[in-house]
């Protein structure tokens, strides 16, 4: 019989078997027999070191301090996203009341609601990418994005984006209190990855901003590097959901140039002031561009909410 007494070598133990053992003792040792033996003589010198443990296991993570000093690997794309502070209670800075933070509100718990129905849809139709759109200016988009996305957010575990694309009037970095230096140009023209241009005021929520209005909102929602970007996106950033706050839907051809970009649409309502006319008018735009997901009723009277 061979005996390999290499220092320190080391096998998995087996569960001791009791006959095993006799046998040993009545037909002198086996290999495993002075294995144990060896264990059970020097139990500390029978522990690997680390770097014969190193050897048995190159792949394996090890403790050692030596290891510690080897080049980590680089977090993933969407850790390395920029936080920032952000203060969903504070209300100086802020032009929209985030009903989102306060979640007692009747208001947060219609957005809780909303974000259920809109999550068991597209968990349904494996869909992720959601306009957030109005027939016409000042109906809520921004707020309903805003606070849809804070609900989003508190999902255990989940990843939301959400994208200032209405270049027309952006507000969704003044809606949350977030200054801004860059706007998305850089990532949305494919010069810079998301994790430059994006920002994280939330673990679990990114946020695209813009500072300043362009006049070339359209054209930039065409372009096939806008198109490219989301893509690149929505892969390497592994969010659940993207919210995209465009400009309204009857007034510029924004929403509709940028269509092809989502699975489906969120029509907000103003209950005081957009008309039947208009809510029809944006059905057929949509028809046959993009699935309209729900109209969403801002501002309604309190016997028209369903949660009342
Ligand atoms: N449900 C609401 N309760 C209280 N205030 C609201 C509500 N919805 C909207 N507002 C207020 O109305 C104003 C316009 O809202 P918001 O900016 O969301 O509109 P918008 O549709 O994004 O407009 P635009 O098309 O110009 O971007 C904001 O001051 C916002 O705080
Ligand atoms: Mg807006």
């Amino acid at each position: 019989m061979k005996h390999f007494a290499v220092p320190g070598a080391l096998t998995a133990s087996p569960v001791q078997d009791p006959q095993a053992t006799r046998k040993e003792d009545e037909d002198g040792m086996t290999e495993q027999g002075f294995k144990r033996f060896r264990r059970r003589r020097a139990p500390a010198a029978a522990m690997p070191s680390a770097s014969e443990a190193d050897r048995e296991r190159p792949l394996a993570a090890s403790a050692s301090p030596a290891s510690a000093q080897l080049p980590a690997t680089l977090p993933e794309p969407w850790d390395r996203i920029r936080q920032v502070p952000f203060d969903g209670g504070a209300k100086e800075q802020r032009r929209l009341p985030l009903v989102s933070c306060f979640r007692t509100a009747p208001a947060a718990k219609s957005f809780d609601l909303l974000r259920t129905r809109l999550l068991h849809t597209l968990k349904a139709r494996g869909w992720k990418r959601v306009a957030v759109a109005a027939p016409s200016s000042g109906c809520g988009t921004t707020f309903s994005a805003v606070n849809l996305a804070l609900s989003l957010a508190r999902v255990p575990g989940s990843r939301t984006v959400l994208m200032d694309m209405n270049f027309r009037r952006p507000g969704v970095a003044q809606a949350m209190g977030i200054p801004i230096q860059a706007g998305m140009g850089a990532f949305l023209s494919g010069s810079a990855p998301m994790e430059d241009c994006l920002l994280r005021p939330l673990p679990s929520l990114a946020v695209g901003l813009n500072s300043a209005a362009d006049q070339d909102a359209a054209e930039i929602l065409h372009s096939r590097s806008c198109g490219a970007a989301l893509d690149d996106l929505m892969l390497r950033s592994g969010a659940d959901t993207a919210l995209f706050d465009l400009p309204p839907v009857l007034e510029h051809d924004d929403t509709a140039a940028f269509l092809p970009q989502v699975d489906g649409v969120l029509l907000i309502s103003d209950g005081t002031g957009t008309t039947a006319a208009q809510l029809a008018a944006c059905e057929k735009m949509l028809a046959g561009h993009a699935q309209l997901l729900g109209v969403v009723l801002n501002r309604a009277r309190k016997s028209e909410s369903p949660l009342h």
